[in-house]
């Protein structure tokens, strides 16, 4: 698979692109606002997976770069750029698939509160018909993808409206060691996964919880 990173140079691009990097299962294109920025940190993972041993297939560029080289886009910017950077990119869509870790949160009075919005719905809207988006990945901090060798116990909720393209991201998801893709319901429902995150960080800061995740378990 081919999978671009719209501000793949950020935190949680970083931690997708080295999972699905490794071993050169996939190739990856790191995107940024700024081509020098997008060729030097697609550098650093590539020396990273290098260094320990992982062939790998990992160039760089500007967003435009990221997105018209691949099947499968992330978006991986803060949620406030996000309608004016796709709309920007309007004319490179082709028929991707956009996945969605868009958190739209904020902070007020030392704890995290969501946005009164969707960011994946949002993203719907401002991409081109011809695209599909499906929202994925909100709970999974990337402090622990960016360890790309430690196995991972968690699940990701997976939103969209068209099966086929849902299955797309399950088979990434299955491509993560330790990661389970569970069906959340239609791109309407994506704001419920969203509010995880903002919950997951307060819960982090309140009981020193480093890195908290989310799994489903049947008691
Ligand atoms: N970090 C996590 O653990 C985590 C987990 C789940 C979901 N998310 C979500 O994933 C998205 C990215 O998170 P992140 O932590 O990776 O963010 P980040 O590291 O703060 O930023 C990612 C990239 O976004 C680009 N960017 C910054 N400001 C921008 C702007 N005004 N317009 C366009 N691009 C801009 C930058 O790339 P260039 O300067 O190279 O263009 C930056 O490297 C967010 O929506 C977040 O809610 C994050």
């Amino acid at each position: 698979m081919k999978i671009g990173f719209i501000g793949g140079t950020g935190h949680i691009g970083e931690g997708l692109a080295l999972r699905w990097g490794k071993d050169s299962k996939h190739e990856i294109y790191i995107g940024s606002r700024n081509d020098e920025r997008g060729e030097e940190a697609a550098g650093k993972y590539r020396e990273i997976l290098d260094e320990a041993g992982y062939s790998n297939d990992i160039s760089g560029g500007d967003n435009r770069f990221a997105v018209e080289n691949s099947d499968v886009v992330v978006v991986c910017i803060p949620h406030k750029s996000v309608v004016e950077t796709i709309r920007s990119l309007e004319d490179v869509f082709d028929c991707q698939v956009l996945i969605s870790p868009i958190v739209p949160m904020y902070k007020s009075d030392g704890s995290f509160c969501c946005e009164d919005c969707c960011a994946a719905v949002e993203l719907d809207d401002a991409a081109p018909d011809r695209v599909d988006v499906v929202s994925a990945f909100h709970t999974v901090p990337a402090k622990g993808l960016s360890e790309f060798d430690r196995p991972l116990d968690c699940d990701v909720v997976v939103c969209g409206d068209d099966s086929e393209t849902k299955e797309v991201v399950f088979d990434l998801i299955d491509d993560i060691e330790g990661m389970r893709g569970l069906d959340g319901g239609d791109l309407s429902v994506s704001q419920l996964t969203e509010a995880m995150t903002p919950l997951l960080l307060n819960v982090s800061i309140r009981n020193d919880i480093s890195h908290p995740t989310i799994k489903f378990i049947s008691p």
